[in-house]
């Protein structure tokens, strides 16, 4: 396992649980992951350091968690010393890694999105935005570990963020480009395909909670919490996303010789003419894996083994009916300055809880404390027959946990039990 966040102690959880799975390592882990794994110090982003960790040490297989090493070509490098690996190629992770080809082929393969323009220049890109008028959204075309989208409400902000980005370069050379694009108006929703080149089969579908304080307030973050099913993703809904977004993108990608392998992650607004692509990432979400792998039933290593091997079959994942939620707990302070290294306590008295797994995320062993390492700090998920009882179930684990300097959202799942 490559990556040290709460995606990747889900997927070590769900991974560490299978007859095949002999032996774990993670690149580098986190204190939760060590319990299930060897955690060796490698950082994710180190495609040397992982390569060679993993030809030396006769690893059979290798999931990577984070996008930035599948953007730098950690895939291909394993490809090329022959170790199979879960996720795409550096030419198909463009579909994250650069804004602006992911609107281009939506644009050539029909799949439904806002429109757009590309601009390397800042007066052209100012040009299209008094053109087009307010509301409007400005993204810098590369990887900005999540920042780089800037929801503008008037033409002025808009032209600031294109010199946020342009000129100020706030997110370095990943705003070389900007895309500006239409405001798309609906309800969001993040939907998962494993893709194994050709064949594309969904998996549950999930919804987060992107602003840090209660009633969607406050800045954005990662993910504050997450949640699956999805009510907005009805069955209808789920085979209108694939027939009209998941297929026609994998045929795409097949088209210009970039196969597609290993989770594709749309993110969708749904609205009033449909579901519409806002975002397309190559991995799982984090917090969004979290709950989705407490509900999986089936061998989730042999679906990732072979979906890598080209030979995904639908019958291999199998869902529990119920429902599962996952509440993240981050650093006062989080998504600006926090402190590292406080403790936290009442971990065991949390994961006791029935139903609940605890998932680490920012967080690291010092002898036998437990001490937070990162913004989002612990992701407390529950499975239980409705959304409702899950919610009810991981704020109850929450609540064993004793830590003062760490915060969470009280109001997670709140526009699915509204509905
Ligand atoms: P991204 O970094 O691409 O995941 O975008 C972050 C968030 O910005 C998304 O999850 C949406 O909530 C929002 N967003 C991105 N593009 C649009 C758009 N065209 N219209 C409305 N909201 C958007
Ligand atoms: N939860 C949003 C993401 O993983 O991008």
């Amino acid at each position: 396992m490559v990556g040290s966040g709460g995606r990747e102690h889900a997927l070590c959880w769900a991974i560490a649980k299978s007859p095949r799975c002999a032996d774990l390592s993670c690149a580098p882990g986190n204190a939760g992951i060590a319990g299930l794994a060897r955690c060796v110090d490698i950082g994710a982003g180190d495609v040397d350091g992982v390569v060679g960790f993993a030809a030396e040490n006769g690893i059979d297989f290798v999931v990577v968690g984070p996008e930035v090493p599948l953007v730098a070509g950690l895939v291909d490098r394993l490809d090329d010393a022959g170790i199979l690996a879960f996720g795409p190629s550096a030419r198909a992770a463009e579909l994250e890694g650069s804004k602006g080809f992911m609107k281009d082929l939506c644009a050539r393969y029909g799949v439904p999105t806002g429109s757009y323009g590309r601009f390397t220049d800042v007066d052209a890109a100012k040009a299209y935005i008094r053109d087009k008028g307010a509301p409007i959204v400005v993204k810098a075309d590369g990887l900005a570990a999540g920042k780089g989208v800037i929801l503008c409400r008037t033409g002025g902000e808009a032209e600031a963020a294109v010199d946020k980005i342009m000129t100020g370069r706030a997110f370095g050379s990943a705003g070389d480009e900007v895309v500006v694009e239409e405001m798309l108006e609906g309800e969001e929703a993040s939907f998962f395909a494993l893709v194994d080149g050709r064949r594309a089969v969904p998996l549950v579908a999930a919804q987060d909670h992107k602003a840090a304080f209660d009633g969607d307030r406050g800045p954005n973050t990662g993910g504050m919490g997450a949640y699956t099913p999805a009510p907005v993703v009805t069955g209808d809904m789920a085979k209108t996303i694939m027939e009209r977004i998941i297929t026609p993108t994998i045929e795409g990608m097949a088209a210009e010789g970039r196969p597609y392998k290993g989770v594709l992650y749309a993110g969708v607004m749904i609205g009033e003419d449909g579901p519409r692509v806002l975002e397309f990432n190559v991995r799982f979400g984090d917090p969004e894996c979290q709950p989705m792998v407490m509900r999986l039933k089936s061998d989730f290593l042999d679906a990732l083994v072979a979906c890598a091997e080209g030979r995904l079959d639908p019958a291999m994942l199998e869902w529990h009916d119920d429902a599962a939620l996952v509440v993240v707990m981050a650093a006062k302070g989080y998504p600006g300055a926090y402190e590292k290294g406080t403790e936290i306590r009442g971990l065991e008295k949390a994961d006791a809880a029935e139903g609940v797994v605890v998932f680490h995320a920012g967080t690291r062993a010092d002898g036998g404390r437990i001490l937070a390492n990162g913004g989002r700090v612990l992701g407390v998920t529950a499975r239980a027959a409705t959304v409702a009882d899950a919610q009810k179930r991981a704020y109850e684990a929450v609540d064993r946990i004793d830590w003062p300097d760490g915060f969470c959202r009280r109001d997670i799942g709140w526009r699915a039990l509204g509905r």
